[in-house]
C-alpha cells in the first residue's frame, strides 16, 4: 500500500498545479503502482499518459512528447534504465527530464540512474510531498530551460539578421563608390568625346564644301585629278561619317553609365520601366562586349505598353536588371561552352528574354529568363542568400543577388522568385507594386 493513497480530492494546498496541463508519463509494469500514480497525479491537476513497459513508452513518448517521464527500474524486458537511454538517444525526446521510481534505495543504482540521463530519484513507497516537490522542480526547470532555448533562438537570428545587413551595407558601399568612380570617368570622357564628334561633323561640312569649290572649277583641272581627288573626298566622307557614328554610340554608352552610377540617395521618382529597363540591358550587353569581344546572345524585348510611370527608386531597379542580366550572360556563356566542349558543331543559340506585364492588383511584373546552365538544385533554397556562388572569386562574390532581393523587397515592397517550375535555363520573376 502507497501513501498516494491518503491524498485528499480536494486538497487545495496540492492542487495548485490544476490549471496547467502539463502531460506526465508513467512507466510501470505493476498495475497496482500504475493506477495509484496516475490517479494521484491525475487528482493534483496533470494529465497522466501509462505504460506498462519500456518498449511500448518509447512510441508512445516518441508519438507524442510529455514534459516528464517517471520511469520504474525493475520491468521485465527493457528494463528502466536501458529505456532512459533508447530515450535520451533520439532527437525529440532527449530533453525530457526522466525520474526514476524504484523499491531499491541503494546508492549504485541511484548512480547508474543518474549517469543514463535520469534528473532525479524517488523511492517507493511514494511520500506525496516529496514526490510532488521533485516533480515540481523538474517540471519548473524544463520549463526555463525551454524558455532559455527559445530566447537564444531569437537572438541566434538577431545576430544572423545584423551579420546579412552588415555584408550588405559593406556590399552596397562598394558599389556606390564605383559608382562614383563610374561616373567621374563618364564624365571625364564626356568633353573629348563631344571633340570627336563635332570635328567628325564638321569635317562632313568641310568635305561637302569643297566637293562643291571643286565642281565649280573643275574646268581648271586636268581630268584625271577631278576624278582622283572626288574619289578621295568620298572616302575621307565615309570616314568622317564612321568617326560620328561611332563617337555618339559612345556617347550613348557614357550617358547610360553616368545614369546608372548615379545614386538615388533614396529619392523614388516616376520611372517609364520599359524605358529603364532598355536602358539597363544596353549598358550591361555593352559591359558584357566590353569585357568579352566574342560574346553574343539573342535578346528577346517584350514590353507591356500598358505601363505608365511607376514610383521606384531608378538607379536601384537598374542594378537589379543588370545583376539578373549578368547572371544570365553567364550562364549561357557557360552552357555555350560546356557544348562546345561536348561538340563543335554544337547548334547552341544563347538566348535571354526580358518581359514587363501588368498585373491585377495594381502590380507590375518583370521577367528575365535565359537558356543557360540553370541554376543546381541544391542552391536553389538559398540562392538570395549572400555569398552563395558558383563562380570562382575573381569571377563573382555571391552578393548580386541578396543585394538585388534586398532592392525589390526591402526598398521597393515587392518579390523577387525565382521560378522553380521552368524545366530548362533559369527564369527570375520581379513583381512591383504600381504607385503611380
Ligand atoms: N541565370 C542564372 N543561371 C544559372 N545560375 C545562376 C543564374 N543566376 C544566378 N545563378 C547562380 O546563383 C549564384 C549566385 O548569384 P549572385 O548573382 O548572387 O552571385 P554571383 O553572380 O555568383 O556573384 P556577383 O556577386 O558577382 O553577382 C551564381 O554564382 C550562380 O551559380
Ligand atoms: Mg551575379
Amino acid at each position: 500500500m502507497s501513501n498516494l493513497d491518503a491524498v485528499p480530492e480536494q486538497d487545495s494546498s496540492l492542487d495548485d498545479s490544476s490549471t496547467t496541463q502539463e502531460v506526465i508519463f508513467v512507466v510501470d509494469d505493476n498495475t497496482v503502482n500504475l493506477s495509484m500514480m496516475s490517479k494521484f497525479l491525475t487528482r493534483v491537476g496533470y494529465s497522466v499518459r501509462v505504460a506498462k513497459d519500456g518498449q511500448s513508452a518509447l512510441k508512445k513518448i516518441a508519438y507524442e512528447q510529455p514534459e516528464l517521464i517517471l520511469l520504474d527500474i525493475m520491468m521485465p524486458g527493457m528494463d528502466g534504465f536501458e529505456t532512459c537511454q533508447a530515450l535520451k538517444a533520439l532527437p525529440e525526446t532527449k530533453d525530457i527530464p526522466i525520474i526514476f521510481m524504484t523499491a531499491l534505495a541503494e546508492t549504485v543504482d541511484k548512480v547508474k540512474g543518474l549517469s543514463v540521463g535520469a534528473v532525479d530519484y524517488i523511492t517507493k513507497p511514494f511520500q506525496q510531498d516529496e514526490v510532488l516537490a521533485r516533480l515540481r522542480i523538474q517540471l519548473k526547470l524544463r520549463a526555463l530551460n525551454k524558455q532559455i532555448e527559445s530566447q537564444n533562438a531569437v537572438l541566434h537570428k538577431t545576430v544572423e539578421q545584423l551579420q546579412r545587413t552588415q555584408t550588405q551595407m559593406i556590399a552596397q558601399e562598394k558599389l556606390a563608390s564605383l559608382g562614383n568612380l563610374t561616373a567621374g570617368i563618364a564624365h571625364e570622357l564626356r568633353n573629348p568625346l563631344n571633340f570627336v564628334i563635332n570635328f567628325a561633323e564638321s569635317s562632313q561640312e568641310l568635305m561637302d564644301e569643297l566637293k562643291t569649290e571643286i565642281n565649280n572649277n573643275v574646268d581648271q583641272l586636268p581630268a584625271d585629278s577631278a576624278a582622283n581627288i572626288s574619289e578621295l573626298i568620298g572616302f575621307l566622307n565615309d570616314n568622317a561619317a564612321a568617326t560620328l557614328k561611332h563617337g555618339q554610340r559612345a556617347s550613348q554608352i557614357i550617358s547610360s553609365m553616368m545614369q546608372h552610377a548615379r545614386s538615388d540617395n533614396g529619392i523614388v521618382e516616376d520611372v517609364l520601366i520599359n524605358e529603364l529597363i532598355a536602358e539597363a540591358i544596353d549598358f550591361a550587353y555593352h559591359s558584357r562586349r566590353a569585357k568579352h569581344h566574342l560574346f553574343n546572345a539573342k535578346i528577346h524585348q517584350n514590353y507591356d505598353s500598358q505601363i505608365q510611370k511607376v514610383q521606384v527608386l531608378p538607379a536601384a531597379l537598374s542594378r537589379v536588371i543588370i545583376n539578373l542580366l549578368e547572371n544570365a550572360f553567364d550562364a549561357v556563356h557557360r552552357h555555350h561552352e560546356l557544348q562546345n566542349q561536348e561538340s563543335e558543331n554544337s547548334n547552341y543559340s544563347p538566348q535571354v528574354w526580358i518581359s514587363t506585364n501588368v498585373l491585377e492588383g495594381n502590380k507590375l511584373e518583370i521577367r528575365i529568363r535565359d537558356n543557360g546552365v540553370g541554376i543546381p538544385q541544391e542552391l536553389k533554397e538559398k540562392i538570395f542568400d549572400p555569398f552563395v556562388t558558383t563562380k570562382t572569386p575573381g569571377e563573382g562574390t555571391g552578393l548580386g543577388l541578396s543585394i538585388s532581393h534586398d532592392i525589390v523587397v526591402g526598398q521597393h515592397g515587392g518579390t523577387l522568385k525565382l521560378n522553380l517550375d521552368l524545366e530548362e535555363g533559369t527564369e527570375f520573376i520581379i513583381v512591383l507594386p504600381k504607385h503611380q
